[in-house]
Parts: structure tokens; C-alpha cells; sequence
């Protein structure tokens, strides 16, 4: 049988509001992606992820859409689209286009339809409610249940004209479409399909696995104040399966060489199995977020330590969960998570070497990695002065409800400046220059001071840099198959300081090791005699190849074993 193409590739993820701005207006547009895609190729990446370009009233950054088959303005037009879309097929990578169909605009001219009246035909094609039995519309405590909106307050807004209330489990202007009507889900598959007849190579599906509702809508349970999330009544509900079997069939039939993959907050490996299973046919693979929630409490703005144990442990349950049926998504970051290199390692006096190590750890993996732009530079979260430098309507949302509730102001913006999907979203650095080379206008949100001393340029130029770290990562899963396609052992799972683990295909073997610590430490990994003498592939020589510096990622080959044939597999 033969592997599919994308186990060997990796995927990089653009953020257009803030990665080249060619016309100056201070936003990120498709015709200045068009013109940096040199350093994608020279990254080596197989697949371009764009996070949403289409028409937006821009309340979620793009997430909102009010047409799926044209492009914003502000990015240019369906001929900047179809430019990009060929410059990149001339490098040979594909492009994946984000899929956003659990929920439209409020401005999408579907939802204009179904809220003019309760008689409309497409009344359907949204969750509309009255108030709770008993209750005047619009009274505290009216909304159809206490689910709580992922952007803070309740999950239900009241449409005067009508007396109803509509669904919406992200913000206000974005509602939650009913699929469990057929012409939502026939209007959604044609769309696709629309885009895949333009050349597109696949999508990335917005939080996929929220499509299916209990259609009863029951309460959430649980103890949340008024409002309780009740995710339990659509993350991964009744015919979650059902949908995406069909959206297969329906959209993906008779055409090769696609990449899907599903966003799926909270979603547990055993379903990842079953949505990812080839003889299942849903999705190829999905992002998982376990791992982006360890130093987290019971939200994402309560902090907590991350402890090195629960990260292997968790990315080892899920190796090992996925290892004979299904595929891993690998990533430390995306637009909606703080940056890498902060989070993870450390930003400061080792940032290069943390920056590295972490690269190191995610790409030797079982999985495809994704690169969020920026990572490949190290760029670091934003030194946020206060609420007003942040733009993100989580961020804005969250602040205004706690301060209100009585959090401190300073309580509330250490967790905002640590976990802000803002830290994702400044301007990519691309120079020194002012804006670092991102625009000559003002940008929408303001580049990282630092971008002096950390930009595309000055990485390029540096043999030992981050970025060059990347492109040795990235051609190593194209080249070696034990990278793409060998077993995974996890070792030294109680170690509180180093990552690793071995990778194994037939007589060829690697060893990753992380030094998850400020601390020089040495790997007591078993068999440390053999791996001593081995060779070092990844990482810089250094003595003893199990003797790891502050924040040190290596990545050792196993020599054959004495006596072993030559070439022999
Ligand atoms: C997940 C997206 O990645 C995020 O940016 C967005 O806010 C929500 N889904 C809602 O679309």
C-alpha cells in the first residue's frame, strides 16, 4: 500500500491580516503573500494553510463570513486569489483553504433570509428558540438554555423582530448554522466543491466536530455561575460521524491528492481514531488540543505551571493512540495560541536554542507538523502595555466581563498578555526596518519591538538560526522514512527536564532528545552506551552527545549494529 503524500509533508500556516501588506493600508493581503512565497520554498513546505480570506464583516478576524465564495477587499480580489493559488502550484506546494461552516456572519445573506421572519424558508438553517418556558423575552435567564458563548456571556441573542433567540456559540455576529437540515449541509458541500473546481488542494475545518447538536438543545451541566458551557450537547455530538462520512462522499469523491483536516476542540484520541481511520473515510487527520491545555485550569485564562510530565504524557497517549490506525497533527501554535518559544521554552537568554529544541521535539514526531508564521523565526508574545494594545474580540470580551465581576484589572491582563491569541497576531517580521518590512502604512496591531533583532533577514543570513533549524526539520521528513513513517517509544516518561524518545523503521533508528530546562542536564536514557557512540544529526556537536545545554534539542542516529549487512533493511 502506498503512504499518502502528506505523512512526509509538513503544512505552514498563514495569517493574512498580518503577514505582507503590499498595498500599505496597514493589513496583510494576498498579493503580499504572492510576493514572499520564496521563503515558503526555501522553508520546504508541501502546504499552505490560509486562515480565512473571504468577505467579513471582520468581528472574529474572518471567522465571521458573510460570503464563501469571493475575497475580502481588504485582501484583493478572486484574480489576486487565483495569482497566488498558481505561484504557489509553480513551487509545488498546495494550498488549503479554512473551511468555516459551523457558523456563518450575521451579515451572510442566509441568515439576513432566516431572520426576516419565523415563516422564512431558511428559518431552518439556524438554531432559532423562544425564551425558556415561562419567561419574557429578553429577561435575565430567558435564553433557551445557559450555554455560555466560547467569547464570553450567553450563547443566545434575542432578535427583537421576531421574539426568538439564535444560537451562537462563538460571538453574536456569528451564528450557528443547523446542520442538521440537508440544504445547509448540501449549500456547504457545493461551496466546497466550488473551491476544489478552482484548484484549491484541501481545507482545514473550523472547530468540525461542533456541527452535530443534540437537537433537544438540553441545559449544560455543571457548576459555571448562570452559564455553563455545554459542550457536552455538540463537541463531537450524535451525527457528528454521519456528516463527515457524507461531506466525504459528497465533496471528495473521484479527486486525489487532498488534504482535510478537522479542528476539534476537545475531542479524545478515541474519537481522533475513528474520524481519521482510512476505512472510515471522514478526515485525514485532526487537530487535537490537549496539549495546548496542560497550564490551564478551568478556562484558558487561568494559569498554571505545565509540568513536563503531563506533556509527554499526553503526546505519548496520543502516539501511541494513533500508531496503527489513524494520523497526528503535530503543532505548538496557531493564531489562537500565545507563541511557541514563550509558552513552551523560554524567550529570553536561550530563545535560539529553545526556539530549536522545541522544532526538534514536535517535527521528529509521528505526524504531520504544522508551522504557524513566525515560529520559524522564534518570534516571541508581545509586550501588551495595556487593554487597549490588544484588538482580539476574545481578549476584549473576557477583560470586560471579569473587570466587571470584580477581577483586577492587573489579575485579568497577566493572563490576557500570557495566553492572548494577539501574541499570534502581530505583524510577521520580516526585517529590521520600521514595521519590520511588514507594511509602509500603520499596521493594524503593532509589531513586537524586537523584531530589530528577531526578522526573516537577519535569520536567513545566520547559518545557525532558527529558521534554518526549520529548513533541516522539514527536508529530514521529506528525505528519511524512519521520520515520516517508523514506530515511536517514549522514554524517560518521569523525567522532569528531558524529552525523549526513539523512532524505529526496520534497522534505521533515531533518538530526540529535549532539554526541556534552563539546566545543563545529562539523558539517562536507556542503552546510553550504544547512543553515545552515535551520530548526531540534528543539533550541534558538543562532547557527549547525551550531555544537553539549557534548552538543547538533539537528534542522534543509531550506527548499525556490528556484524549488520551494509544497506541490509
Ligand atoms: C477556531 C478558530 O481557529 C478561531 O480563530 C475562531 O475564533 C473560532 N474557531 C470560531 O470560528
Amino acid at each position: 500500500m502506498t503512504e499518502p503524500w502528506w505523512k512526509a509533508t509538513t503544512v505552514y500556516q498563514i495569517y493574512p491580516r498580518s503577514f505582507a501588506d503590499a498595498d500599505g493600508d496597514g493589513i496583510g493581503d494576498l498579493a503580499g503573500i504572492t510576493r514572499r512565497l520564496d521563503h515558503l520554498a526555501e522553508l520546504g513546505v508541501g502546504v499552505l494553510w490560509l486562515s480565512p480570506i473571504y468577505p467579513s464583516p471582520q468581528d472574529d478576524a474572518g471567522y465571521d463570513i458573510s460570503d464563501y465564495r469571493d475575497i475580502d477587499p481588504t485582501f484583493g480580489t478572486l484574480a489576486d486569489f487565483d495569482r497566488l493559488l498558481a505561484a504557489l502550484h509553480e513551487r509545488g506546494i498546495k494550498l488549503v483553504m479554512d473551511l468555516v461552516v459551523n457558523h456563518t456572519s450575521d451579515e451572510h445573506p442566509w441568515f439576513a433570509e432566516s431572520r426576516s421572519s419565523r415563516d422564512s424558508p431558511k428559518r431552518d438553517w439556524y438554531w432559532w428558540r423562544s425564551p425558556r418556558p415561562g419567561m419574557e423575552a429578553g429577561a435575565p435567564g430567558a435564553e433557551p438554555t445557559n450555554w455560555r458563548s466560547a467569547f464570553s456571556g450567553p450563547a443566545w441573542e434575542l432578535d427583537e423582530a421576531t421574539g426568538e433567540y439564535y444560537l451562537h456559540i462563538f460571538s453574536r455576529k456569528q451564528p450557528d448554522l443547523n446542520w442538521e437540515n440537508p440544504e445547509v449541509r448540501q449549500a456547504v458541500y457545493a461551496t466546497m466543491r466550488w473551491w476544489l473546481d478552482r484548484g484549491v488542494d484541501g481545507f482545514r475545518m473550523d472547530v468540525i466536530n461542533f456541527i452535530s447538536k443534540a437537537p433537544a438543545l438540553p441545559d449544560g451541566h455543571g457548576d459555571g455561575g448562570a452559564f455553563v458551557s455545554g459542550s457536552e450537547h455538540y463537541l463531537c455530538g450524535p451525527r457528528i460521524h454521519e456528516f463527515l462520512a457524507e461531506m466525504r462522499r459528497e465533496v471528495f469523491a473521484d479527486r486525489d491528492e487532498l488534504l482535510t483536516v478537522g479542528e476539534m476542540p476537545g475531542v479524545t484520541v478515541e474519537e481522533a481514531r475513528l474520524f481519521t481511520d482510512p476505512a472510515r473515510a471522514e478526515l485525514d487527520m485532526v487537530f487535537q488540543f490537549e496539549h495546548v491545555q496542560l497550564d490551564q485550569g478551568g478556562s484558558k485564562w487561568e494559569l498554571r505551571p505545565l509540568r513536563l510530565f503531563d506533556l509527554k504524557a499526553s503526546l505519548g497517549r496520543w502516539q501511541a493512540g494513533l500508531a496503527e490506525t489513524g494520523w497526528n497533527s503535530l503543532y505548538w501554535g496557531n493564531h489562537d495560541q500565545p507563541r511557541a518559544v514563550s509558552r513552551f521554552g523560554d524567550d529570553r537568554e536561550h530563545r535560539v536554542r529553545a526556539a530549536k529544541m522545541l522544532a526538534t521535539v514536535l517535527h521528529m514526531h509521528r505526524g504531520t507538523p504544522y508551522v504557524y508564521q513566525g515560529e520559524e523565526l522564534g518570534m516571541t508574545n508581545y509586550p501588551f502595555a495595556g487593554i487597549e494594545d490588544f484588538r482580539d474580540i476574545e481578549s476584549l470580551n473576557h477583560y470586560a466581563e471579569a473587570v466587571a465581576t470584580g477581577d483586577p484589572p492587573e489579575h485579568v491582563l497577566a493572563s490576557l498578555r500570557k495566553m492572548g491569541r494577539d501574541n499570534a497576531r502581530t505583524p510577521m517580521q520580516w526585517d529590521g526596518s520600521e514595521h519590520a518590512g511588514f507594511t509602509t502604512g500603520t499596521p493594524w496591531l503593532a509589531v513586537n519591538p524586537n523584531h530589530v533583532e528577531i526578522n526573516a533577514a537577519a535569520a536567513r543570513a545566520d547559518p545557525d538560526s532558527v529558521f534554518h533549524h526549520y529548513r533541516r526539520l522539514i527536508a529530514l521528513r521529506r528525505d528519511e522514512p524512519v521520520v515520516a513513517h517508523g514506530d515511536f517509544t517514549m522514554l524517560l516518561s518521569s523525567d522532569e527536564r528531558v524529552y525523549a524518545f526513539t523512532r524505529r523503521l526496520g534497522d534505521s533508528e533515531l533518538l530526540v532528545l529535549g532539554n526541556f530546562s534552563g539546566d545543563a542536564v545529562a539523558a539517562g536514557v536507556p542503552d546510553a552506551e550504544r547512543w553515545a557512540g552515535a551520530e548526531l544529526i540534528v543539533g550541534e556537536a558538543n562532547g557527549d552527545p547525551l550531555a544537553l545545554r539549557p534548552w538543547e534539542g538533539r537528534v542522534l542516529r543509531a550506527r548499525p549494529a556490528p556484524g549488520a549487512r551494509a544497506g541490509s533493511r
